[in-house]
């Protein structure tokens, strides 16, 4: 067996300990101790892209502008930018420093150096934060994977995201048939009542993972807004968040 070499060491923003490693091929993203982000995770993560996109309706005569939510190793963006056009815009928010310099150095080949596509912007920060303060209808489509799902394990914080009223936040800053799309571990619980409830048609898509969890089933929910959706959107809370063993 290979033993596993750390590559580098930092911190997260909320003091959690962070680590790359690598074992021959395999890349490991360790924060407190529990896994991030595999490189052997890469199939579910450019589905979360390759599917989002896919739902996408007409375009009408500007260029498409998408947000990624959580920069990882870089899959999702490489997949983001292999489906939208030239003139697209890919921006990704990522919260550590340390992964975005590390997708610049050692992790840059893994997924194709997407960040050095003219078409991709980083804006560091917590995406909760920039989609709130986002003008509305900024962007044609999220893609959100900033942890295990809806049921969030590695930064506490990241909860809010998931709840209604992170959702509707991402509703408010979609263009009509906009699209937010997100990566979760299980495809099990109510996420889809709750995009629901904030204004989007959800419809949610397994993954066969062929990484480390092989013979699991990931699930990319993708919530298409709904046209006047802030008149049809429910009001009240949403009960009953997935639980689940999250990805580590
Ligand atoms: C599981 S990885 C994403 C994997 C990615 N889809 C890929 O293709 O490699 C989660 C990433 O989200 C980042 N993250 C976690 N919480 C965040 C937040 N609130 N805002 C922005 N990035 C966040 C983590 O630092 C990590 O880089």
């Amino acid at each position: 067996m290979i033993p596993w070499e750390v590559l580098a060491e930092s911190t997260a923003p909320d003091g959690q300990a962070m680590t790359l490693s690598r074992r021959g091929h395999e890349y490991l993203i360790r924060v407190g101790g529990w896994d991030l982000m595999s490189s052997r995770d890469d199939v579910s993560a450019r589905a979360l892209a390759s599917i989002g996109c896919a739902a996408l309706g007409p375009r009408h005569g500007r260029p498409l502008r998408v947000l990624v939510g959580g920069l990882g190793m870089g899959y999702s963006v490489a997949a983001a930018l292999e489906a939208v056009p030239a003139d697209a815009e890919v921006e990704v928010a990522e919260l550590v420093p340390a992964v975005i310099e590390w997708n610049r150095g050692p992790l840059a080949s893994l997924a194709g150096a997407p960040l050095a596509d003219p078409r991709a912007r980083v804006l560091e920060g917590d995406v909760a934060e920039i989609i709130a303060a986002a003008e509305p209808g900024r962007w044609d489509a999220i893609l959100l994977d900033v942890d295990n799902g809806p049921d969030p394990l590695a930064h506490d914080q990241n909860s809010a995201l998931y709840g209604v009223g992170g959702l509707r936040a991402a509703h408010r800053a979609l263009r009509p048939g906009g699209v937010h799309a997100v990566w979760s571990y299980s495809r099990e619980g109510s996420f889809s009542r709750a995009l629901e409830r904030a204004g989007f048609e959800a419809k949610v898509h397994p993954v066969a993972n062929h990484g480390r969890d092989r013979g699991r089933t990931h699930a990319i929910w993708v919530g298409r807004r709904r046209d006047g959706a802030g008149k049809q959107a429910k009001r009240g809370p949403v009960k009953g968040r997935e639980r689940g063993p999250g990805r580590r």
